[in-house]
C-alpha cells in the first residue's frame, strides 16, 4: 500500500534575498549551466551593487539554497542577468516563485519594464518568461559561446512590470 509521505508535495520554496553565505552554491550552480561561470567573486561584486536584486530559493528551514534569480535595475528599467534552479528541484514550480518574489522586489525599486537574454533554444526558460509575459523583441547572432566551441543565438526578451 503507498503511504504518506509517498504522494505529499514538496514543499513551496522559501525565497528571501541572497547572503553571501550562499554564494559558493550560487557559483556552483551557475556553473553547472553556462559557459562563462560566475564564481564566489562575481556574485559578491554583484550583490554590493546597490542597483542590483538578488535573491534565493530556500528549503523550510532556511538550510539549502537551491536556486537563484539576480537583476541590475536603473529605474524604471531592470535586466534580469541570470536564474537557475538546481536540476533535481527544477520542474516543480521553483522558477516561478522565484521569479514572482523577484519581480515583486523590483516593482518596489520602481522598475517598471524587464529586459533579458536567452538562448534560443532554450524552452524551460523561454517558456517560464511568456508565462511571466515576456516577448521577444530581438535576436542577437552568435551572442552565447558553447562549451563546445560553437555559438548560439540569443533572444532578447521584454515584459512590462504592473
Ligand atoms: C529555466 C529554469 C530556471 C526553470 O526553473 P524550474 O524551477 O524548473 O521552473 P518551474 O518548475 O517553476 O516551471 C515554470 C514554468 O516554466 C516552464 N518550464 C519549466 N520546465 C520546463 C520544461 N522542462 N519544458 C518546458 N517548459 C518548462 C513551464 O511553462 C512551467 O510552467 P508549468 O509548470 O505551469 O508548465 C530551470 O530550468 C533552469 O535552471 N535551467 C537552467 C538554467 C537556465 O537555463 N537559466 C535561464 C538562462 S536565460
Amino acid at each position: 500500500m503507498l503511504r504518506w509521505p509517498f504522494f505529499s508535495k514538496k514543499p513551496d520554496p522559501i525565497i528571501r534575498p541572497l547572503e553571501a553565505r550562499w554564494f559558493a552554491d550560487c557559483a556552483r550552480l551557475h556553473g553547472c549551466f553556462f559557459a562563462r561561470a560566475w564564481g564566489v567573486s562575481d556574485f559578491e561584486g554583484l550583490v554590493r551593487d546597490h542597483q542590483v536584486v538578488a535573491d534565493g530559493a530556500f528549503d523550510g528551514p532556511g538550510k539549502i539554497c537551491f536556486g537563484f534569480a539576480i537583476s541590475r535595475f536603473v529605474a524604471p528599467e531592470a535586466e534580469l542577468l541570470s536564474i537557475a534552479v538546481e536540476p533535481r528541484h527544477q520542474g516543480r514550480g521553483v522558477g516561478r516563485h522565484l521569479l514572482s518574489a523577484h519581480f515583486s522586489r523590483l516593482a518596489a525599486q520602481g522598475v517598471r519594464e524587464v529586459f533579458l537574454e536567452v538562448e534560443q533554444g532554450n524552452m524551460p526558460a523561454v517558456q517560464l518568461y511568456e508565462r511571466f509575459g515576456f516577448a521577444t523583441v530581438g535576436e542577437r547572432v552568435g551572442y552565447y559561446p558553447k562549451k563546445d566551441g560553437s555559438r548560439a543565438t540569443a533572444l532578447v526578451m521584454r515584459a512590462g512590470l504592473s
